[in-house]
């Protein structure tokens, strides 16, 4: 009886610790958002136009896109910091996935983990839903670059749109051939900061997990080491609908 209390006092030491960590972060983010993004902003637009005014030989183009990555990179970052600390959702509207996906699907060609053996494939319904655009775009964003990344050599991604049962519910399913997971990776990867990539952030899911809590959904990932992962955002075409929990290590909801 004693020992149990002693771990549920552990347990809820534990749990503080970890809000006082991500108020910390959150904290930090609006002051690194408040210095990178706004010089960023300026550092985008002009290069925009330097791209279109130049005419650059092939030499000085490579080193353009390099720029452009790079740019890219940091924005991304930024915006997942962003995401990770604002509390509630921002403004919603009703989205069409499919074109959402489609969007990010071509931007994401341009990323440096990129290379010719990678296909991606969209398949599924339109599907309709109420939620917020830049979250939305941020979420399929690191769904997709995660399954860019798990292909070293040749392999598929596929997004799967479908609309559930519910007669309100949308799923969104990003699949990959890559890599897999462990069981042990596959227990931490919604952890903030948890990474196993050398150049990684461990943001990635974090921010899936929060979006998706955001918008009442629930998000489910099952892999298999060398046979790939898949990952299933289900999501609530209607705005009001309320949060739901889970409790699996591969799955969670808000
Ligand atoms: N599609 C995937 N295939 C294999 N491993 C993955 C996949 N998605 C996520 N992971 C694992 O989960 C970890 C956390 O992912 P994420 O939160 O996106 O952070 P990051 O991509 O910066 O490492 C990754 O480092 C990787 O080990
Ligand atoms: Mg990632």
């Amino acid at each position: 009886m004693i020992f149990h209390d002693l771990t549920a006092v552990k347990k809820m030491e534990a749990e503080y610790e970890k809000n006082r960590r991500l108020a910390f972060v959150g904290e930090m983010a609006a002051v690194l958002a408040h210095e990178i993004r706004n010089p960023l902003a300026s550092i985008s637009g002009s290069i925009q136009v330097l791209r279109k005014d130049l005419q650059l030989n092939a030499a000085d183009e490579r080193l353009m896109s390099i720029i452009l990555r790079g740019k890219d990179q940091i924005e991304n970052f930024m915006k997942d910091f962003l995401l990770l600390a604002r509390p509630s959702p921002g403004t919603k509207e009703t989205i069409e996935l499919r074109g959402l996906v489609n969007d990010v699907v071509e931007a994401i060609r341009y990323v440096s983990d990129w290379h010719e053996g990678i296909r991606v494939e969209l398949t599924g319904d339109d599907a309709r839903i109420s939620a917020n655009r830049a979250e939305m775009r941020q979420l399929i964003w690191n769904l997709l670059m995660n399954a860019v990344q798990s292909i070293s050599e040749e392999g598929a991604v596929s997004v799967c749109l479908a609309r559930t049962s519910d007669p309100d519910g949308v799923t969104l399913r990003v699949s990959d051939t890559g890599a897999g997971m462990r069981k042990d990776v596959l227990q931490r990867v919604f952890e903030p900061f948890y990474t196993t990539r050398e150049r990684g952030t461990g943001l990635g899911l974090a921010i899936v997990r929060r979006i998706v809590e955001n918008h009442g959904g629930r998000v489910r990932l099952e892999s298999e080491p060398g046979r790939g992962t898949s990952v299933a955002v289900w999501l609530s075409s209607r705005p009001e609908k309320k949060p739901v929990t889970a409790d699996a290590a591969s799955e969670v909801g808000g």
